[in-house]
């Protein structure tokens, strides 16, 4: 069926109950990322990714929104899509499973499952959980009652529903995992699997009776009332959108070279989906690759906690190629990550900055300076032979790490090739052999940094495609599958040419980009929680003027005011407002506290003076230092000064 000139990647089809935020960014990222690079290296490529639109949660948020589920799904649809063409996503297909031909294609597979013995019919009693859109069995519930994975309430269901014979695909699903080391990855995840399959599994209920927004089911079992449960329903969408059931032209792209999910979603596609495809007689997916979780000072991103982040904000203040190259450099994939600024920075200004733009930098200097700008690849070979080597060697791990989803190893290692570079400059010294007249090594040594920069983009491209195509057109020459034939496969060099004097492509970041009131480090807020920010805003000013809202002396009492002397105050890296201090709070350990007093207050004023603190805020985190408290501090237009006890006190005193 399928030929290994073919690759078909797929992301994770997204809920419209959300919006985009960076966990959605990063699988469809990394999910692009392979696309290009199959395009790139020549492989004819079908990258596909789309929203998720049936099923109860979807029904009961546009319900609450006062529309129709159609009017719904469309909307929050048109947000993921606007989202990816505004990223630049290289998708060849946007499914949508309210897409007519995916419904029939769906239909198609319900019957052929149907027909085949896999699907009989029979009463189901259980608990659902709405949220996950999930049964799960009264022994998996926390307290009896709420749902295991997210910690709502979960629902009893008692209904006549149609069941797919999962329990009968036991033994070959675990085959399956045995004899394909690679099937999922991280193979940790493989293990997990393997392990709960083993565990035993049950028959999978796939209709509900209880609600309408769903595939109904195919016509010839005459059954009206139920509609298909939403998983079976989303996971066909890799096969419908290749045509399955209707028009089935594309189908040659099945089986998947890679289907991109993250871990929150691994059961359904290492277990349910596979045995569906099993039960459909079609190949199994090369590989189901299973990514960490995305957090925001080590919590879980959700809208009711405000700390979503927008990856539109961060791509727009920070560059799109540089937010694609954090996220994929930043974690191993497999890992968590924990999403901040300052470390967004610190690879911006590190590994891209020094590494990458000085480079070209260099380059473009060296030439400018001793050669009127043109660059000669001629005698690269004679001078520099084991720099050339060196090189190669690197590039050649390269392609296995990127399809082992070793990402994060594939860019470690492409930046060696920059550190041979940046070495060779700093060793043979250009400005010395032009001195001792050797214009030819100098020439050569232009011509191996301009080798190695075009090479290095060539592979960077798929990660970040805009800087590579600048870099490659200050080199005069374009990222295509050619280039990537003659520069990383067979090995050459560049054409003699003359260099384009580009700005530099990655300006220092000193401070966070994305400033918001406070805390300083809280990057990108949503629109919409903009606007609940600025409506709370005008509350408070509403109360300023209207007086302040009256509280009981209980939930005053739910503050914890204390007396702290600070033992010792420095600045804040690189921040204009920021002080590090700490505070003794006559704890066990001092209390390390991020105040935003700098404009007003040196680190030496603060040094042993004593401070009234909030003493039971939250931890959070500020340019990446944890804050334990907040000082209390008065400010009007002439400035801010502290609140401070008139007499000393014993540090922990409590105030009130
Ligand atoms: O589960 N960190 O849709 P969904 C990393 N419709 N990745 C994250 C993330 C985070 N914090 N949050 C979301 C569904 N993701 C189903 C899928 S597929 C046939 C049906 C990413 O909108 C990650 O890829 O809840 C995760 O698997 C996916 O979004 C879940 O998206
Ligand atoms: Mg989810």
């Amino acid at each position: 069926m399928s030929s290994c000139h073919k690759a078909y990647i797929t992301t994770p089809i997204y809920y419209v109950n959300d919006i985009a935020h960076i966990g959605h960014a990063y699988t469809t990222i990394i999910a692009d990322t392979l696309a290009r690079y199959s395009r790139m290296t020549g492989l004819e490529t079908f990258f596909l990714t789309g929203t998720d639109e049936h099923g109860q949660k979807i029904e009961e948020s546009a319900k609450a929104r006062g529309k129709s589920a159609q009017e719904y799904a469309d909307e929050i649809s048109a947000t993921f899509r606007n989202l990816w063409d505004d990223f630049g996503i290289s998708y060849d297909k946007f499914i949508r499973t309210t897409d007519a031909d995916h419904m029939k294609g769906v239909q198609k597979a319900f019957k052929v499952m149907y027909d085949n013995g896999d699907i009989y019919k029979d009463v189901y009693k259980g608990h659902y959980c709405i949220s996950c859109e999930t049964f799960f069995p009264e022994i998996q519930l926390v307290d009896g009652e709420f749902c295991p994975e997210c910690g709502k309430p979960t629902t009893v269901v008692e209904e006549e529903s149609y069941f797919f014979r999962l329990s009968a695909y036991e033994e070959k699903l675990l085959k399956w995992y045995e004899e394909n080391p690679e099937c999922i990855l991280p193979k940790s995840k493989r293990n997990e699997v393997i392990r709960f399959v083993e565990g035993g599994l049950e028959d999978l209920s796939i209709t509900r009776t209880s609600f309408d927004w769903g595939v109904k089911l195919p016509e010839e079992l005459n059954d009206p009332k139920h509609v298909m449960y939403v998983w079976l329903d989303a996971l066909m969408n890799y096969v419908t959108a290749l045509g399955y059931g209707t028009d089935e032209a594309k189908m040659d792209f099945w089986p998947a070279r890679i289907q991109l999910i993250g871990k929150d979603i691994l059961r359904f596609h290492a277990i349910y989906w596979p045995a569906f495809l099993m039960s459909l007689g079609l190949e199994m997916p090369k590989h189901i690759a299973a990514h960490g979780w995305w957090t925001r000072d080590g919590e879980k991103m959700s809208k009711s906690k405000g700390n979503v982040i927008n990856p539109k904000e961060v791509a727009d203040a920070y560059g799109l190629d540089n937010f694609r190259y954090f996220m994929l450099r930043e974690v191993p994939f497999g890992g968590d990550g924990d999403f901040s600024q300052k470390a967004l920075i610190d690879r911006i200004n590190s590994d891209l900055g020094n590494d990458l733009g000085n480079l070209l930098n260099r380059l473009i200097g060296m030439s400018g300076k001793y050669f009127e700008g043109k660059v000669d690849s001629g005698n690269v070979s004679k001078y520099y032979q084991a720099e050339l080597d060196e090189v190669e060697a690197s590039l050649e791990k390269l392609e296995p790490l990127l399809f082992e989803m070793q990402i994060h190893r594939y860019l470690e290692e492409l930046w060696r090739p920059l550190t041979v570079a940046n070495k060779a400059i700093d060793k043979y010294q250009p400005w010395t052999l032009m001195k001792e007249g050797r214009e030819e090594e100098a020439m050569a040594l232009n011509g191996l940094i301009a080798a190695i920069l075009a090479k290095v983009s060539v592979m960077l491209s798929p990660v970040m495609p805009e800087i590579c195509s600048k870099i490659a057109s200050a080199l005069h020459f374009t990222i295509d599958n050619a280039s990537w034939n003659h520069l990383c496969k067979a090995k050459g060099v560049l054409e003699t040419f003359t260099i384009e004097k580009i700005p530099p492509l990655f300006p220092r970041i000193e401070e966070p980009l994305l400033v918001q009131a406070t805390p300083e480090d809280v990057p990108a807020k949503s629109k919409k929680e903009t606007k609940k920010a600025e409506k709370q805003e005008t509350k408070k000013e509403k109360q300023k003027e209207e007086g302040v809202a009256l509280i009981g002396i209980d939930q005053f009492f739910q503050t914890s005011l204390k007396v702290g002397t600070v033992i010792k105050a420095e600045e804040v890296p690189k921040s204009k407002k920021l002080l590090l201090l700490q505070v003794d709070l006559g704890e066990e350990a001092p209390r390390q506290i991020v105040a935003g007093i700098k404009e007003w207050y040196s680190a030496e004023e603060m040094l042993n003076t004593q401070v009234c603190v909030v003493a039971n805020l939250k931890p959070a985190k500020l340019m990446g230092y944890k804050s334990e408290g907040m000082l209390l501090a008065a400010k009007d237009e002439d400035g801010l000064c502290m609140i401070r006890p008139e007499k000393p006190k014993k540090p922990g005193t409590p105030i009130g």
